[in-house]
């Protein structure tokens, strides 16, 4: 069952229509990350090159973005600037992908608060000053060791122990409360570990599962941070890409929860992908030298989370699991490797 929760919120202004308009002009914030590289092109398929801006801090290393659509250098915490851009686009849709992940938050708790706060502040402000809609990524990581692991409700004790996990349980709340009191239509997915091959993730827990592919690939030991037995939530890139878009375009009149849902695709632990690499390349080895921080983080993460509402609400559906995503991920990989782009 999928209940509103927390029953009953108290709209501030009753009267307040919201005016859900079709995404025409998009801008991805964080562009040149591991989900901003891969969600630009896919945005650009759907709405046109020229109505997805692409901006990041510094565009140098993402300049490719700039080839068929607008690029634009944005510090995310210079409201200003992040303003005066979306202003010169029209924009009506903005995704916020800026974020320190979890074991680099760790690191440095304060600047993580500041960069991850400071983005989604900005995002939401200028999302209401602007008319714009908002989605902002929440994860798994919003969770915390009072958390039911197993079939993790959509509604339950978050809690969480990192900061990462408090700027998305803060960013969870700010967007249903602008979305009540000032009417931005703002919409956000819980993200499992995502599982890519365009941009690398950086100082995430679940990084692992993606750095295993390339040791694979290039012939090397991998040697692996978490313990055997960690299970945590994890989505293909593509699976990614299609809940973003298929959250914005959600009719509002279905949506029970905005911020945020729950969406999973496949749960595993190390020994798990470790098995499914070598089905298809038996010499592969890996392992273990467990990094005390990831296991803490990890271990306070969902094992698997019910992604009920997701699938009632909006229609979420994933498609990819644990045996085709390995396929995929070698072969795009070794293409890679072959011509020479692997550093
Ligand atoms: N992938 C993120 C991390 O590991 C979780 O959302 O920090």
């Amino acid at each position: 069952m999928c209940q509103q929760f927390p029953k009953g919120i108290p709209k501030y202004q009753e009267n307040t229509t919201y005016i859900i308009k079709d995404m025409k002009n998009i801008l991805v914030v964080g562009a040149g990350g591991q989900i901003g590289s891969e969600l630009v092109p896919y945005l650009r398929n759907i709405y046109g090159d020229s109505h997805v801006v692409a901006a990041d801090l510094n565009c140098a290393p993402c300049m490719k973005l700039g080839e068929n659509g607008p690029l634009e250098n944005l510090d995310a915490l210079d409201g200003k600037q992040y303003a005066e851009i979306v202003k010169k686009y029209k924009i009506d849709a903005i995704f916020n992908l800026v974020a320190l992940l979890s074991a680099t938050g760790e690191k440095n708790p304060q600047l993580a608060w500041k960069i991850n706060m400071g983005a989604l502040m900005n995002s939401l402000e200028i999302a209401r000053e602007n008319g714009a809609a908002l989605f902002t990524p929440s994860s798994i990581g919003a969770f915390g060791n009072n958390t039911p692991h197993d079939g993790t409700p959509q509604d339950t004790i978050m809690h969480p122990s990192t900061i990462y996990g408090v700027c998305k349980v803060t960013g969870e709340l700010l967007g249903d409360y602008y979305h009540q009191r000032f009417g931005v239509d703002a919409r956000s997915v819980r993200f499992p570990g995502i599982i890519s091959n365009e941009t690398l993730p950086g100082g995430g827990t679940t990084d692992y599962a993606v750095e295993v592919y390339y040791a694979a690939v290039k012939g090397e030991q991998f040697t692996c941070p978490l313990p055997e037995g960690t299970y945590l939530d994890m989505m293909y890139m593509p699976d990614a890409l299609k809940a973003c878009v298929q959250l914005m375009e959600a009719d509002p009149s279905k949506l029970k929860h905005r911020n945020s849902f729950n969406i999973s695709a496949m749960s595993f632990e190390p020994s798990q992908i470790l098995a499914a690499i070598q089905k298809r390349m038996p010499e592969f080895k890996m392992v273990y030298n467990v990094d005390p921080i990831k296991k803490a983080i990890a271990e306070s993460w969902p094992n698997y989370m019910d992604d009920t509402c997701a699938r009632n609400e909006w229609g979420w559906n994933p498609t990819w699991n644990l045996e085709t995503m390995t396929d995929d991920m070698l072969k795009v990989i070794a293409d890679k490797h072959a011509k020479g782009l692997l550093k």
